[in-house]
């Protein structure tokens, strides 16, 4: 539980298009990572590389390296849908399984590893999650009721409980509370701090306030115009980053003057 992963010199391919270009950076463990930068930059590209689910579209193509505890993630070996198993992802949009029961949303990714659990243990996973996602006092009652039923911020919180079910290393979050409410959005950081004991956590914001108020280090990523590729411009710790960047564009952004 909780690893790091490292990257190094990585280029992201949309067929011809290079969409994010030479990305060198190290993830801690236990720490929740914030990538921030202009839409269009590449946040999401770069993250989806991490799990490889980048190379799900065609012609998707990955060059450079990527380790999780110096475990090549692109090796010939490695079977992309177990790094998926490792490396969890919970989408912009909270996505259950809108007719599936809310305990059978929690269990959904760890059948699809074709785990096959007794009914105890499938309770045990379900409250286990639901515990760590802080939905269970909301839902204990109505284990049986579609995931549909649930509120935006609970189905999220839903979501998290499903990727967290299956014992993942790593979290990775592409803007998750940006469909959500100010309270709902509140409810989802809280978990992210309690998450940190025990995962690495890599999340795209494009909230400021809260890539301050959640991470341990922030990653500012740049493009220099429209089809050309997104950079990493500079990382350091959040605390560092949002009171004396190194560079120019990173106090522009984070100052609001552009993106
Ligand atoms: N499926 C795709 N096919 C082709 N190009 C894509 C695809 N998804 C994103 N892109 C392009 O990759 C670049 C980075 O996009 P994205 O990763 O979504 O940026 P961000 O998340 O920072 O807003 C953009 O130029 C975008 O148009
Ligand atoms: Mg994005």
């Amino acid at each position: 539980m909780s690893k790091r992963i490292d990257v190094d010199d990585l280029n992201v391919y949309y067929s011809d298009f290079l969409a994010v270009e030479g990305v060198s950076m190290n993830i801690e463990p236990k720490a929740i990572t914030a990538l921030i930068g202009p839409s269009g930059c590449g946040k999401s590209t770069f993250l989806r590389t991490l799990n490889r689910m980048h190379e799900v579209i065609p012609g998707a193509r990955v060059t450079g390296k990527a380790t999780l505890d110096g475990e090549d993630l692109y090796g010939p070996q490695v079977d992309p849908v177990a790094v998926r198993r490792h490396i969890g992802m919970v989408f912009q949009r909270p996505n259950p399984f809108p007719t599936m029961s809310i305990a059978d949303n929690v269990l959904a990714g760890v059948r699809l590893n074709s785990k096959r659990l007794s009914k105890s243990q499938a309770e045990e996973t379900v409250e286990t999650s639901l515990r760590g996602a802080n939905l269970w006092n909301e839902v204990k009652d109505r284990l049986d009721r579609p995931g549909s039923s649930l509120s935006g911020g609970q189905q999220q919180r839903l979501c998290i409980a499903r990727a967290i079910a299956v014992k993942p290393d790593v979290l990775l979050m592409d803007e998750p509370c940006s469909a959500l409410d100010p309270i709902s959005t509140l409810a989802i950081e809280d978990l992210m701090h309690e998450l940190k004991s025990d995962y690495t956590i890599v999340i795209v914001t494009h909230n400021m306030q809260q890539a301050a108020r959640v991470s341990d280090r922030t990653a500012f990523f740049n493009i220099a115009g429209t089809g050309k590729p997104g950079k990493l411009i500079e990382m350091d710790d959040t605390t560092v980053m949002f009171s004396s960047p190194r560079e120019k564009a990173t106090e522009d952004y984070i100052s609001g003057r552009f993106g």
